[in-house]
Parts: structure tokens; C-alpha cells; sequence
């Protein structure tokens, strides 16, 4: 049995889906503090079949045991964890305490039950501003917030963790732009109050809700002078996951592996290709850079096909589609 903590969320909801497609029982457990159930209400009705939920705080010993006591877990994905880059440096204490001492709790529980697998969601946020692009795992590391922070410190531990019991399985899966929605548009991103990130700002203007985009700055060492990333679609991060728990006994040591798809697309090209997969106009206007913002950011894929047999394989228009189908369906999110 795989434990899902964080699998009420928008990355999580979706992996739930590529589990079971894959044949691999689960329970989600999650606290709820950034998700409803209606989202695994809505991924039960996607794969017809009841799902194992157990409410708890990944900081609660008592509500990890909770979990271990009543299901036989043999792994764990990792996906618990507060993710606004703002709001981290507002509360660091609140993100360190969350995230950090929660994994630590996990570990604990974890061994205390002899389940020593692992699959871990960080970010590419520990490359911090990279030297050169396409980024590859053995990049220098480093982070500029509190959330970044967390992200690197858990890498660190996982790998102390390992070094002092080899026989523990970890793989860290480092996040490029996850976006995009499961196809049938009923489960997608959710974002409380305004979103931070680009795709849900662009798909809530094109909705309506906003009037128009601020584009964090066109004076960047880029192609048209907007910021590069490298977005990559939720279904297809998903199936990162289910490669990793597919390879991970016969692992041995710690696997860093980058999930990105190695496209990079400026703030520009991301408007016109939102524009053109929903039809409706995206109104925007330049704005100064965004505090912390890197010009350019993209993975180097070639090590997660590598060692996973896995790479992305939806580009931008299906992207765009599909977070057009949930954004148009469901225009206040799950509420
Ligand atoms: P999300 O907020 O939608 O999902 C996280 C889930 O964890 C939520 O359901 C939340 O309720 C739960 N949770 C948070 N703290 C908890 C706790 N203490 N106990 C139990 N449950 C708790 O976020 P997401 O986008 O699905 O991200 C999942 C993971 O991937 C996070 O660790 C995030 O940092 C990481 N990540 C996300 C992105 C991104 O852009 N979405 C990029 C890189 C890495
Ligand atoms: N942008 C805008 N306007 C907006 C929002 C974003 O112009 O309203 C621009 C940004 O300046 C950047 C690009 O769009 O150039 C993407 O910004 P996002 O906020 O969507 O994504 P980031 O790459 O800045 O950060 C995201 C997550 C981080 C994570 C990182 C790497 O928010 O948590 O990807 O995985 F660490």
C-alpha cells in the first residue's frame, strides 16, 4: 500500500488517478489545509472506486501512526507541504514547522514501521538563479525564501537518513512549472484567494475574474524579454511518480531527478498560447520584475529518461486546453 500524504491536492489528486491506472493500492492523507474533498470525491468518480482517506497532520505523530496502524504501508509519495513563496517569507516559522518538522515526523513514523521508501516533491527552486540553462541535476543548489530553504534542507535530510540506513529507497523528484488539468476538467489547480503563479493568473483573467495580467518585467536577458520556465502538464508529472515507485527497490542511494520537459516559454508565449487554445483574448500590461524572479529557469530531462524510463509527453497547446476546460467548468475551483 502507498501512502499519499498531500494526496488531496492539485498534484496529488492526479497521481491518485496514475496509481491506480497503473495498479497500485493507496490511501490519501492529508489535513486539508490547502485542499477540500471534493477533489478526491471528484477523482473517485474519474477511477470508479472508493478512496482510503485518512484526516490527519503529517506533524501529529499519533495521526501518522493512525495511518500505519490501520493499513499496511511499504511507501510512502510526500507531497504534504505549504508552497507559497510569499507567504514563506512573511512565516518562515510557519513553512519550517509545516513542512520540515512534518517530514521529520514522517520519517520517524516511517521507520518506526520499517517502511523505508520514499518519494519526495521538491523543486527547482534549489537551483536558485542558475548559472546556465538547460539546468542538470549535479547544479550547484542553492535557495533565495524560506520555502526554497525547506525544500533543500529536506533533500539534505533525506540524504543523512540514507547514509545512516542504506537501506532506505528515497527519490527526489525536483518540479519544474507543474500545470494543466486531468482531461475530463473536473479536478485542476485551485489556488486560494489571488494566484501567485502564471498559469492560474492567466487562466482566471481569460475567465474573467481579473482584468488583466501583470507581466513581471520585459527586461530580461530572454527572447522577447519576459521570464522562461519550463511548464510541464500535472498527468504528465503524475507519471513520474508511478515511474519512481515502479524502479525504487532496485535502487541503491539517493535518486535526484529533475521533471521538466526541457521547453522553456517566456510570459509572452505562454498569454498567446492560452490565447489560442481557449479563444478568448488575455488582456496584460507590463509591470517591474517581481522581487527574487530568475530570468530563465528549464530542465535538462535527459537523466529522468535516464533512470526512470520517463519524459513528459503533452506540450504547451494541451497544456493550455486543458487548464482552459477546468478553469471554464469550474470558475470558483472546487467551492
Ligand atoms: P497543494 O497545496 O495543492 O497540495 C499539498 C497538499 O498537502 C494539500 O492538500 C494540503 O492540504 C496538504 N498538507 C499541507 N500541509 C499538511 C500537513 N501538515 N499535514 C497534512 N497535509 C498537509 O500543492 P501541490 O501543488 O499539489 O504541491 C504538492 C507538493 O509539490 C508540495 O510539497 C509542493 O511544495 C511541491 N511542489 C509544487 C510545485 C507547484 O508549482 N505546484 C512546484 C514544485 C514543488
Ligand atoms: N509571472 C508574471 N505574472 C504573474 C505571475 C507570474 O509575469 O502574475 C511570471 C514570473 O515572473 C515568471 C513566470 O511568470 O517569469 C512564472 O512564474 P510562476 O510564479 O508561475 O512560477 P515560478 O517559476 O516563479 O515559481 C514556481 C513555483 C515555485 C517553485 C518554482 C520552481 O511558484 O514554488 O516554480 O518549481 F519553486
Amino acid at each position: 500500500m502507498v501512502l499519499v500524504t498531500g494526496g488531496a491536492g492539485y498534484i496529488g489528486s492526479h497521481t491518485c488517478i496514475a496509481l491506480h491506472q497503473a495498479g497500485f493500492d493507496f490511501l490519501v492523507f492529508d489535513n486539508l489545509c490547502n485542499s477540500s474533498l471534493e477533489s478526491l470525491k471528484r477523482v473517485e468518480k474519474i477511477i470508479n472506486k472508493k478512496i482510503k482517506f485518512v484526516e490527519g497532520d503529517i506533524r501529529s505523530k499519533e495521526n501518522m501512526q493512525k495511518a500505519f496502524e490501520m493499513y499496511e504501508i511499504d511507501s510512502v509519495i510526500h507531497f504534504a507541504g505549504l508552497k507559497a513563496v510569499g507567504e514563506s517569507v512573511e512565516l518562515p516559522l510557519k513553512y519550517y514547522d509545516n513542512n520540515i518538522n512534518g517530514t521529520l515526523v514522517l520519517l520517524e513514523v516511517m521507520q518506526e514501521y520499517n517502511c523505508k521508501k520514499i518519494v519526495f516533491s521538491s523543486s527547482a527552486t534549489v537551483y536558485g538563479d542558475p548559472h546556465t540553462t538547460p539546468i542538470k541535476e549535479d547544479f550547484p543548489l542553492s535557495c533565495t525564501n524560506p520555502y526554497g530553504r525547506t525544500k533543500l534542507f529536506i533533500e539534505e535530510i533525506l540524504r543523512d537518513v540514507y547514509r545512516a540506513d542504506s537501506d532506505f529507497k528515497i527519490v527526489i523528484l525536483r518540479y519544474f512549472n507543474p500545470v494543466g488539468a486531468h482531461q475530463s476538467g473536473t479536478i485542476g489547480e485551485d489556488p486560494n484567494g489571488k494566484p501567485n503563479n502564471l498559469m492560474p493568473f492567466i487562466a482566471q483573467t481569460a475567465v474573467g475574474k481579473h482584468e488583466f495580467l501583470s507581466v513581471f518585467g520585459d527586461d530580461y536577458d530572454t527572447i522577447d524579454g519576459t521570464g522562461v520556465r519550463d511548464y510541464i502538464h500535472v498527468v504528465d508529472l503524475a507519471q513520474g511518480h508511478v515511474n519512481s515507485l515502479q524502479k525504487i527497490s532496485s535502487l541503491d542511494g539517493v535518486l535526484t531527478v529533475n521533471l521538466g520537459t526541457g521547453n522553456g516559454y517566456s510570459v509572452l508565449e505562454m498569454v498567446a498560447a492560452f490565447e489560442k487554445a481557449s479563444g478568448k483574448k488575455v488582456a496584460y500590461k507590463i509591470a517591474p520584475r517581481r522581487e527574487g524572479d530568475i530570468a530563465a529557469c528549464f530542465a535538462d530531462p535527459a537523466y529522468a529518461k535516464e533512470v526512470l524510463g520517463w519524459s513528459a509527453t503533452k506540450e504547451l497547446n494541451e497544456m493550455c486546453e486543458d487548464s482552459w476546460r477546468w478553469q471554464s467548468n469550474n470558475p470558483n475551483g472546487y467551492n
